[in-house]
């Protein structure tokens, strides 16, 4: 099949490269001219593990390719998948609807009849009704079909995420856009993975059913590692105990410094602003906002504490910017919210990130970025791990320690285990579990 995708951040490249994959002809096309270049000269303008060799091998086989030039792009399409970006929006907190709608008016007069147009961006339920009265009003009488294909994949393990998803959510009003639809995903079909068909507004709730859902798990996870701190438990043994029962599930248990990226913080508010405007009430997913909020500044407050009540003028290395591993995206990374409070407080902040410093050099005035977790830590009074990358889990403790001016290390993933790090000579604080 010919498909098209608007948009080529971690989603739309993602999805485009998945695809081409599966042996569709897929063009992308973005208004970002050097990201369109930059695909074009070879290179991926985001790091995501494995999405290189995806792309190469689809180019090559002449199954994808990247434009600006929209009308080109969209010509001979039997679907077009908008993922373009949904922030917050400024004010309101609201998703930002302004770039889907700008994709939709633009693409309205240039795609053939009969076309199909996917909306695999996060939106708000009725979305898909506003794009087919803006269909309406643009080419009155074209018939385009409007469906909603959320998607579920993580960044650092999208391709896989896209390649074997649990399922695939397909809202639909149309018989023969549900027969499009399957038709493009039919790979996935072959592979028994269970595709579950419904109406728009369904399908646009269920995406943010999902993330708040999930958000709430690790909020959860969260409250009950304080709570083990102070009654002498362990969250690891806690989490492993509930995760257990099939009926709540072992995956997002991992408690941490409060949950970040592109996604969870944007669609959580976005979800509140819906239910206020619907006068529902959604008050588990307010606390775990609230909650996840306080978190991170908490973070910040332990470190300091850790430090004998102050870190006026010393170093505190830092360890891990991003949100998650394997990914250079910053989006709402903890980092954001825990080095302006400790620089605040007085801290110097050295900081070492394998993927992130491009992006958090741009984020994080006055922190000193160095390329290795042994730089980070020199002299420093305290080191912070704050992202699992997995060179943080192999750490030569020796060298840390002795390059640290004290043996204070903080590990807000629960990398380490106490016994091993107090074997090591540290002074080690984690998550949910006594020193
Ligand atoms: P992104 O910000 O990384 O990329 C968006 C891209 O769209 C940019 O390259 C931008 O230049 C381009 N764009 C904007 N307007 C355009 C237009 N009119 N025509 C062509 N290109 C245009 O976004 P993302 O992280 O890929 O997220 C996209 C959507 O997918 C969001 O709604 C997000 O919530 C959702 N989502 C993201 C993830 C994730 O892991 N990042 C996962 C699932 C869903
Ligand atoms: C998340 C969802 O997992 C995807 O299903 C969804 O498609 C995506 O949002 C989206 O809508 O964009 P992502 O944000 O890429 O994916 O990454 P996650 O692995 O979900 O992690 C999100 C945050 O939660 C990270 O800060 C991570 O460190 C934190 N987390 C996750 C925990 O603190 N504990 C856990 O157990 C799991």
């Amino acid at each position: 099949m010919r498909l098209t995708i608007i948009g080529t951040g971690y989603v739309g490249i993602v999805s485009a490269a998945c695809f081409s994959e599966f042996g569709h002809v897929v063009t992308c096309v973005d208004i970002d001219a050097n990201r369109i270049a930059e695909y074009n000269a070879g290179h991926v303008p985001i790091f995501e593990p494995g999405l290189g060799d995806l792309i190469n091998r689809n180019v090559k086989g002449d199954r994808l390719s990247f434009t600006t030039d929209l009308a080109e792009g969209v010509k001979d399409a039997e679907a077009v998948f908008i993922a373009v970006g949904t922030p917050s929006r400024r004010g309101d907190g609201h998703a930002d609807l302004s770039y889907v709608f700008a994709a939709v008016r633009d693409l309205a007069k240039l795609v053939p009849e009969g076309c199909v147009i996917v909306n695999k961006s996060t939106v708000p339920v009725g979305t898909a009704s506003e794009v087919e009265a803006i269909l309406a009003e643009v080419v009155p009488g074209k018939t385009v079909h409007v469906v909603s294909n959320p998607e579920f994949l993580r960044e650092g393990s999208a391709i896989e995420d896209f390649l074997r998803p649990d399922r695939v959510v397909v809202g639909v009003s149309s018989e023969s856009a549900r027969k499009v639809m399957a038709e493009i995903y039919r790979p996935l079909f072959l592979r028994e993975t269970p595709i579950l068909f419904t109406d728009c507004r369904t399908a646009e709730v269920i995406k943010y059913a999902a993330n708040a859902f999930l958000s709430v798990k690790i909020a959860f996870i969260n409250e009950i590692a304080d709570l083990c701190e102070t009654v002498g438990a362990d969250v690891k043994g806690v989490a492993k105990g509930i995760g257990m029962d099939r009926r709540i599930g072992n995956k997002f248990l991992n408690p941490g410094p409060g949950y970040g990226g592109s996604c969870f913080p944007k669609d959580t508010l976005a979800l509140l602003r819906t239910a206020e405007q619907a006068n529902a009430k959604l008050r588990i997913v307010q606390a775990t906002v609230d909650a996840n909020d306080d978190r991170k500044k908490e973070m910040a407050r332990r470190v300091i504490a850790a430090c004998g009540g102050s870190v006026e003028g010393k170093t505190i290395g830092i360890l891990g910017l991003t949100f998650k591993p394997n990914t250079d995206d910053m989006r709402d990374a903890p980092s954001l919210v825990v080095i302006p409070e400790l620089q605040k407080a007085g801290a110097k902040v050295r900081a070492y990130d394998p993927e992130g410093r491009p992006a958090a050099e741009k984020m994080l005035p006055d922190v000193e970025f160095v390329s290795n977790a042994y730089q980070a830590v020199e002299d420093a009074a305290a080191v912070v791990l704050l992202t699992e990358w997995n060179e943080f889990r192999a750490l030569n403790l020796d060298r840390v320690r002795g390059l640290l001016r004290n043996p204070l290390f903080i590990d807000l993933r629960n990398v380490y285990e106490p016994e091993d790090m107090a074997r090591a000579g540290f002074h080690y604080i984690s998550i949910g579990r006594s020193p």
